[in-house]
């Protein structure tokens, strides 16, 4: 089984980015501890990440029929980019959606994704767990779905 981690833009800056918001945990940090509950799992992980839209969108739609699910942090992107929400929408896989930080709970703009609708579900406030959580949701959708390209 394999999943696919796509994180959006300035999710690189992760551990000096508002640290008082998003904390000091790097992407990397938390790519490691994805890798390792993915070992557990006997799953297979890729990663991707981008500040260009474009690119982000040829990465989810190069994963048709190449990954048995998605966990996406889509940063800013996913609270206006229709484009993002079609190539979601476009997956032959379920998704799930994950914020570090509570969106509910900051700006009026960030209350709402475009790209929630489009997912199997959404993650918000648990900071790098949210990426572990997603990881798990991930991982049992694809299953219930018979997953089962390599890994
Ligand atoms: C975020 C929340 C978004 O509102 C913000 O634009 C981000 C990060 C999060 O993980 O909490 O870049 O997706």
């Amino acid at each position: 089984m394999k999943i696919l981690v796509i994180s959006g833009p300035n999710l690189n800056l992760l551990g000096t980015r508002e640290p008082e918001i998003y904390g000091r945990t790097t992407l990397a940090d938390i790519e490691a501890g994805l890798r390792q509950q993915a070992a557990q799992s006997g799953v297979e992980i890729e990663f991707f990440q981008s500040n260009h839209e474009g690119a982000l969108l040829d990465c989810l739609q190069g994963a048709r029929g190449q990954v048995d699910a998605v966990v996406i942090n889509p940063g800013a992107l996913g609270h206006y980019s229709i484009a993002l929400r079609d190539a979601l929408a476009a997956l032959d896989c379920p998704a799930v959606e994950v914020h570090l930080s509570n969106i509910y709970r900051r700006e009026e703009f960030r209350h709402h994704t475009v790209t929630a609708a489009v997912v199997a579900g959404q993650i918000s406030g648990f900071g790098p767990l949210s990426y572990h959580l997603g990881l798990e949701a991930a991982i049992s959708l694809a299953r219930m779905m018979g997953g089962n390209l390599e890994g």
